[in-house]
């Protein structure tokens, strides 16, 4: 562990705004053991703590509040969370794209830009591999203010055939990594709010209209997602002495992404073999299913879920809640 947060919640306190927080061999102007950081102090800047040296940089700032955070989005090579970290580097953010898909990971990061990304190899289901993760994100940015927990996957299937080896990997994936994932970057958030106690941050789950309600021949998928809730609730409650909101955006379905379109593993295909939807002999008949239960008549979007982020991040009043974007298709009751 570095005094990289330590540095990253001083400049936080001082400037009010997000700053990435490097090692340099550069000669420091700033000792932080005897002197607090001017208001006005320009960056970039090269600062002292202890033994460690750091150069502090600024990113892009825009009219959003949300625009130029330090963010990290699991699952970021492709479908929402690429959609999700597009979204984010278009407001200024500086974006960890982290995916098991190690070359998907770095290709979305060249086509976002070097310079406002930075890609990581992780499987969010093994604990070593997130606790690595947690380090690099601290080395290369000496902290960070939004985790969007998003990586998930879909095994359906009738709970009276499913293997449970698939029941379990849906489990693991889904639920247990988002423990794993606000266990070590939450801790990172935390260290960091030692010195930075006004400044707020916030942990988001992508989490699904399948964890509000109950879905046919799929129940691996949605009892995770139900329980993704309850983690939220209960994490938001904890968490919220170290500044940090945590709260769940509820998608409705993406059809356009691979998830769903992906010829050989999409859901349209999926659910077409496992006869989840009666009578239904192709895809478009599946698709046709889906679109008819919307009230708007069509699937989710990155747009849709970009928007419940900027107001869940923007919103400093609220934690602990889960946001749906469904299209009218899933409504909370209370
Ligand atoms: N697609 C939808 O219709 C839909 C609807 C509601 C909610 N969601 C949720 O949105 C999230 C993203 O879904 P998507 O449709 O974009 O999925 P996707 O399959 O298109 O992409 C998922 C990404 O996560 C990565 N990933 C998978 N396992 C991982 C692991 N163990 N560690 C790290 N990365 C891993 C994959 O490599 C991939 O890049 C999921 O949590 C999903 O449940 C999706």
């Amino acid at each position: 562990m570095s005094n990289a947060p330590k540095v990253r919640g001083a400049f936080l306190t001082a400037l009010n705004r997000p700053v990435l927080v490097r090692p340099s061999d550069a000669e420091a102007t700033i000792v932080l053991d005897a002197a607090t950081i001017p208001a006005d102090v320009s960056l970039p800047v090269v600062v002292r703590l202890g033994e460690e040296t750091y150069e502090v940089t600024a990113t892009p700032r825009g009219e959003r509040e949300i625009s130029g955070r330090v963010a990290l989005v699991t699952g970021g090579a492709q479908g929402f969370g690429a959609e999700i970290a597009k979204g984010l580097v278009d407001q200024g953010c500086f974006v960890f794209i982290a995916d098991l898909n190690g070359d998907g990971a770095a290709a979305k990061c060249a086509e976002l830009g070097a310079e406002l990304t930075h890609p990581i190899i992780v499987n969010v289901a093994d604990e070593e591999s997130v606790a690595a993760m947690a380090a690099e994100v601290e080395r290369v940015a000496g902290g960070l203010d939004l985790v969007i927990s998003n990586a998930g996957i879909v095994r359906a299937g009738s709970v009276l055939e499913q293997d449970t080896s698939a029941f379990r990997l849906s489990t693991d994936i889904n639920y247990v990594a988002f423990f794993l994932v606000t266990k070590h970057l939450g801790g990172l958030l935390a260290r960091q709010h030692e010195a930075a106690p006004g400044w707020l941050t916030d942990i988001i789950q992508i989490n699904s209209k399948s964890g509000l309600v109950g879905s046919n021949k799929n129940a691996a998928y949605a009892g995770s997602k139900f329980g993704g809730i309850g983690l939220v609730q209960s994490f938001a409650l904890e968490l919220v002495e170290h500044g940090i909101k945590v709260n769940a955006v509820c998608p409705g379905n993406f059809y356009d992404g691979p998830l769903w379109s992906d010829p050989d593993r999409g859901l349209f295909v999926q659910y077409l073999n496992s006869g989840k939807v009666p009578g239904a002999t192709t895809i478009e008949d599946v698709r046709a299913f889906y679109e008819a239960k919307v009230p708007m008549r069509r699937g989710t979007t990155g747009i849709d879920v970009l928007r419940a982020i900027y107001y869940i991040v923007e919103q400093a009043y609220e934690t602990g809640q889960a946001v749906p974007v469904t299209g009218g298709q899933v409504m909370l009751s209370a």
